[in-house]
Parts: structure tokens; sequence; C-alpha cells
């Protein structure tokens, strides 16, 4: 491993800062805003009690999500001003223990696996809007996703192989032009191709999904389709109190929250490790966090769910209990292509949607790199040339894993559920314990108070010490014990052949885990040495 001069790489990684405070607010949400926002949000709403799904996910939007994300705003600036932009060194430097950095090897592994699916779905997005693009010039409708829920359950069967194992040769394709895509903007580091990136697709997605709606809004009944998704809806005798007092519902709503602002991911802390000492955390924080909320409330919960109601006559049963089990991808490749079929000028804008959903998937994705790119760095001395290509082999193994196991897509699934739902949980505890706890809540007000452009409410300190982490217990507490029985009984009782599409995930996952601690290991004399004091890099930048 390289051993440069630390005051060397100090003052080559000081390069590395955000290059406008619109670039890091358009970053950040860019992570935020994703496939979470346009397809897993209306389907949980419209099949949790409509309107009424509202109140539990704006008490974990108020209780969880905002006060994590100051919290990892607040960590990573003070660890990018103490030399860090890896979680393990972060860590480090919030909590002076010197086991501390291992928690990083969580942080590492958390946001690498979730992008080995996500990018696959993402390349889905972009083959359909393909595909849609390819039917509107040439007038051939026969390629595009088909007209009836049917043709497009057939067409997505027939584009991921879903009834067997094994390597889909067109989805292959399409995976590898989209996983490569990820990685040229991501080698060209944080200025140059993630804020760049976001800077464009950002502005260019919201406006997509705008003239989207502006149709969707303009369909004649489409009074109808928002009543379906918005009106309150409790099932035939249950009172709002009953509902209230489903643990599931607050279990499903906290995990969209989670997913869709990307708490716990270990990104922002990473994102943020990239601003300037003096740059605002408090209302930049909550900027991305309102652009996250506009694109899934005000976007989302108006278009996929009203629309796919009106053209379908109400969402068939299979559809509907699909959603309700979890599964994220039946809204957007089972029930809108119907709907693109039947709408006056449809394909166009099919090509449309799915070109606005790649695009929030790619900004969400790219920042899913980055916080690994960060320790290859600057904890294994690695050149960015050489971390892109390490990481790069990492992910692909993951991706391989997640197509080949394709059958009922177990492995995705697997992974989606193991670290996209319960390891951000985990890490989101251990970030709110770190900063109400071991941080200081004393450091953590200077913290938060410096260069700040809003000052946080009076609450948020009670909250982030002990609401945040006592709900956050209750609720993994719940899900465990109505999750992990259900998912455990489910390994066993598959047959071999599908425990493989299973166990293949969680192995990779496990070794992945075991590979960052033995590089935090190793690398732990190096990441001190890089350990600037504040006064020492307030010298060195101009
Ligand atoms: N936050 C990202 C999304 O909503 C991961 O899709």
């Amino acid at each position: 491993m390289a051993d440069l001069n630390p005051s060397a790489q100090t003052l080559e990684r000081r390069r590395e800062n955000w290059g406008t405070k619109l670039g890091v607010i358009l970053a950040v949400s860019g992570s935020a805003v994703g496939l979470g926002n346009f397809l897993r949000f209306p389907g949980l709403a419209a099949t949790h009690g409509g309107g009424m799904f509202m109140i539990p996910y704006f008490i974990s939007l108020l209780l969880l999500g905002i006060p994590l994300v100051w919290a990892e705003w607040a960590m990573g600036r003070y660890g990018g001003a103490r030399g860090y932009n890896s979680a393990p060194g972060i860590y480090s430097v919030i909590w002076p223990r010197p086991w501390s950095r291992y928690f990083g090897a969580l942080a590492l592994m958390v946001p690498i696996v979730i992008y080995m699916y996500y990018v696959y779905i993402e390349s889905w997005c972009l083959y359909y809007a393909w595909s849609y693009l390819r039917a509107f010039v040439t007038g051939n409708r026969g390629v595009s996703p088909g007209e009836s829920v049917e043709q497009g359950a057939a067409f997505f069967s027939n584009y991921v192989q879903d009834t067997q194992n094994g390597l889909p040769g067109p989805a292959i394709a399409m995976l590898i032009l989209v996983f490569l895509l990820n990685y040229v903007f991501i080698y060209r580091g944080v200025t140059r191709g993630i804020e760049t990136f976001s800077r464009y697709a950002m502005p260019l997605l919201v406006l997509c999904a705008l003239v989207v709606l502006v149709r969707v809004l303009t369909l004649p009944n489409i009074l109808d389709g928002l009543g379906f998704m918005w009106n309150p809806s409790l099932p035939e005798g249950q009172s709002t109190w009953d509902y209230l007092k489903n643990a599931e519902v607050w279990l499903l709503a906290a995990g969209q929250i989670f997913f869709s602002i990307s708490v716990g991911f270990g990104i922002i802390i990473n994102y943020a490790s990239y601003l300037r000492r003096n740059d605002d955390v408090v209302l930049s924080g909550m900027t991305a966090c309102a652009t996250n909320e506009f694109c899934e409330v005000c976007l989302g919960g108006l278009i996929t769910i009203p629309v796919a109601f009106i053209f379908l006559g109400g969402l068939p049963e299979g559809l509907l209990r699909s959603i309700s089990e979890g599964s994220s991808l039946a809204v957007g490749f089972f029930a809108l292509p119907p709907v693109f079929g039947l709408m006056p000028l449809g394909l166009l804008f099919g090509a449309l949607w799915f070109f606005m959903l790649s695009l929030a998937a790619i900004t969400s994705s790219l920042s899913m790199l980055q916080p690994t790119i960060a320790f290859l760095e600057e904890g294994m001395g690695l050149g960015r040339r050489a971390a892109v290509a390490l990481l790069g082999l990492l992910t692909a193994i993951g991706c391989l894993i997640a197509v080949y196991f394709s059958k009922n897509l177990a492995a995705l699934d697997t992974m989606d559920f193991w670290v996209g739902s319960v390891c951000i949980y985990v890490l989101a505890t251990i970030q709110v314990l770190m900063f109400g706890w071991a941080f200081g809540i004393e450091r953590a007000r200077a913290e938060i108070a410096q260069g700040a452009e809003m000052k946080v409410p009076a609450i948020f300190w009670p909250v982030i010490r002990y609401v945040t982490p006592v709900y956050l217990l209750v609720i993994f507490l719940f899900w465990a014990k109505q999750k992990f029985p259900e998912r455990i009984r489910g390994i066993v009782e598959l047959d071999a052949a599908d425990r493989a599409g299973v166990l293949f995930p969680l192995i990779y996952i496990g070794l992945l885990i075991l590979f960052f601690v033995i590089m935090i290991a190793l690398t732990r004399q190096r990441m001190d040495r890089l350990r600037v004091e504040e006064h020492a890099r307030e010298e060195v930048v101009p």
C-alpha cells in the first residue's frame, strides 16, 4: 500500500470539496430521490390506509428522518475537518475509542450491497425507457412493454428471466452499460463527477416528472384516482385507533423514511465530509430533505397509483398483494406499462417516465459508491484508478450474484431485506447513539451551530438523545419479532436449488464485512497519521 506523506495527502484531499452550496444540496437530494420515491412510496401508501399512512409517515419523518439527517450532516463535516472522508475515520474522531472505527465496516458494506441490486433495477428502467422510445419512434407497439397487466408481466418476466436461475443476456448487456456509466462519474470525482451530474440530472428529472404529472392531472376521472390514493381508507369495522395500534404500519413508514432519505446508508456522512468547515449543515440538510419529500409525496404520490387506478379501473388483486408484501418493483414494471399502452401519446410519456426514473436512480446509485471509494483512497492509499478498479470488481461480483439467482428475484430480495432494510436500521441506531451520546451533547450543539443558516429547534436535542433511539429500538424489536422468524423459516423451507439464491448473497455480504474489518485493522496506523487537528487544516486552507 502506498504510504504517502500525510501532509501531502491532506493537501491533495483538500481539493475534494463541493464546488457550490447548490451543488452539494443537489447531490444529497440526488442521493435521496430515487426509486424509493416513485415506486416504493406510492405502493406502500395506497395499500396501507391511503391518506392515513401519512400519520405514521410524517411522525417518522419528524422523529427519525430529520434528526438523523442533521446528525449525519454534522458528523460528516466534523470528520472532514479532521482529515477524513470515510466512515472508519469519521467514527474514530466522533467516538475516540480504539474499536469505534470498526462500525465503519457496516457503513462501507451497506451502500455497496444496496448498489449491487439497485443498479440492476436502474438498468431495467433504462431498458424500459429505450423500449418505449423505440416503439414511439418506429410506431411498432410490439416492442413496448405491453398493453395489459398480463402482457406487462410477461415482458418483465422475459427480460429478467425470473422463472429460473441463469444470466439473462439482454438484461446483462444493459446492466453492464449502466454499471460502467456509474463508474465513469465516480472516476471523475466528487466535484467533476457527482456534483456536475447532479446539477443537470436533478432539475431534468423534476422537469420530466412535472410533465408526466401535468398529463396525469388533466386526465378525465383523475379525482377518482387521487381519491383512491389519498382518501383515508380503513378496512370495514376498523377505527383510526385500531389502525394506529398496528405496529406494521409504523415499521413500514419508518423503513420508507430511511430508504427514501438515504439515512443509515453511510452516504450522508461521507458527502458531508466534503463540506468546508463553515458551510451550513442545518438549512442544507433540511432543504435536501424537503426536496426529497416534494418528489416523494407530490410527484411520486400523485402519479403512479392514481394513474394506474384510472386506467385499470382499480388495481388488480395480485398486484395489490405483491405491493403490500413489500415488492417495490410491482407498481413500476407491472402496473404502468398497460397505462402507457392505453394513454394517448402513452409511448412518449412511458419513455419520459422511465427515463426520469433512470436519472433518479443514477444520482442515488452514484452516492452508494463514493463512501467506499473514500476509504480505499484514504485508508488503503490507493489512487483513484486503483480504488475504482477494486470497487468495480467487488460490486461486479455482487451484481452477478443478484442477476444470476434470478428465480423469483431471490438474491435481489435477500440483499434488499437484510441490507436495504435490516442493516440500515442498525447503522442508523449506531449513528444516532454516537451523535447523541458518545460525541457529547455540548460538542454536538457547537458542531451543529457552526455556520448554521437556521437554528435547530430546541426540541431537537431531547429528541435525538432519547426519543429517536427509543423509537428506533422499539420499532426494530417489533420488526425483528414479526419478520425474522418468517424469513428464517422461508430459508429453511426452500429446496436446495432455491436456497442457493439466498445463501450466496448472505455469504458474500459476510465476506465483505470481514474484508472491511481486516482492512480497517491493517490501515489503523496510516489512518491515525492522516488525522489533522482542525487548526492545522485551517492553516493550509487558503
Ligand atoms: N434514497 C434512494 C431511493 O429512494 C435510495 O431510492
